[in-house]
């Protein structure tokens, strides 16, 4: 049974399309046409029960439009995410994304209520990796601090030395001024963060399930076929990276598009991202990728509003596992972004 066999479906009323009326303009173009209008009820009483209740909506930048545009108070990426829940004034945060940006909303803001709409939303490369497996690197390599990325458990965090995102990699790896860190537990990003720093890197085999099915022939294929530019995330595989004009994390490439504002674009990242982009740089023409992440996927409007309603699937996390974790986090802000990675 679904979410939405058990949820009435919040009344149609006449006034909707009138009173989100700019929204429906954003959402036309990017969604089939049938759905907005679907849309706008789960919306409406979503918006409703969020004003109640005095709740923020956290939304990744890889969430459908339809949660995106209509419902989030705040929109970014992973490391966006993270400093808005530790900055965050209500005591009730939605974190519309998958279950590790949760965790670090709720390691970052402790007194206050974190909510995921699906406790299930997971992320390869979080489960790719244990506490137990940094111990055993930690051993392996005694002395050599530990950098987490933030796609990784409370609990895996809580044994690093401080965590980064792709936003921030290079510049995290060279804030502890020593010649070698263990990163994990992407090892694409890994490669990628290796090829821009004199720091040796130790890597793990953890691989993002949605960025590394891309391959060099679709990006060159892309760029032939449609004289298109190449953006690509890194946690493609090396050989993908290789043939894009722009690398970089979720907000850098939008950066890179305001200031190239190229004819045409293809996004080697995740699907949803691109259809965000496009409502900012309407000349540019997007080749959308159709790779979708199926764990950002499991977020829709019917459990937000379940979630809201209920106030459930709350994130819980040890005490003394918080506390570690949110040294290795607060180590992180405080090296901050930098937006060319
Ligand atoms: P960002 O850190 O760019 O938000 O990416 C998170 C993520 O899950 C990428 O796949
Ligand atoms: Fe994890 Fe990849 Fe999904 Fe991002 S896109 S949440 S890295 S599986």
């Amino acid at each position: 049974m679904t979410v939405t066999d058990i949820l009435p479906v919040p009344a149609w009323r006449d006034d909707l399309p009138l009173e989100y009326a700019a929204l429906v303009e954003r959402l036309e173009p990017l969604l089939p046409c049938l759905e907005v209008p679907m849309h706008l009820p789960w919306i409406d009483a979503i918006n409703a029960l969020k004003q109640q209740r005095g709740a923020v909506i956290m939304a990744h930048s890889y969430q459908s439009p339809e949660i995106f545009h209509g419902v989030a108070d705040i929109t970014g990426d992973s490391l966006g995410l993270a400093q808005a829940a530790a900055d965050c004034d209500a005591e009730l945060i939605v974190v519309c994304g998958v279950h590790f940006m949760a965790e670090s909303a709720k390691i970052l803001a402790p007194g206050k209520t974190v909510l995921i709409p699906d406790l299930e939303a997971g992320c390869s490369l979080a489960s790719s990796i244990t506490a137990a497996d940094v111990l055993a690197l930690r051993a392996q390599h005694p002395g050599v601090p530990v950098v987490s990325y933030a796609n990784t458990s409370a609990a895996v965090k809580a044994e690093s030395d401080v965590i980064c995102t792709s936003a921030n990699a290079v510049q995290v790896v060279e804030s502890l001024g020593v010649p070698k860190v263990i990163f994990l537990p992407d090892e694409f990003l890994g490669r990628h963060v290796a090829g821009q720093t004199k720091v040796e890197l130790v890597l793990w085999h953890g691989r993002c399930e949605v960025h590394e099915k891309f391959t060099a022939q679709q990006a060159r294929h892309a760029r032939e076929q449609f004289d298109a530019k190449l953006v690509a995330h890194p946690e493609c595989p090396p050989e993908v990276l290789a043939e894009a004009d722009f690398v970089g994390s979720t907000t850098a490439m939008g950066k890179w598009l305001e200031r190239e504002k190229p004819a045409r674009v293809a996004m080697i990242t995740e699907c949803s991202m691109a259809d965000n982009l496009r409502v900012q740089f309407p000349t540019t023409q997007f080749i959308k990728p159709c790779n979708l992440c199926p764990h950002m996927q499991r977020i829709t409007l019917q459990n937000i509003y379940a979630c809201l309603r209920d106030l459930q699937h709350a994130i819980e996390i040890p005490a003394d596992v918080s506390a570690r974790a949110r040294a290795a986090l607060q180590r992180m802000l405080a090296v901050g972004r930098r937006e060319s990675v």
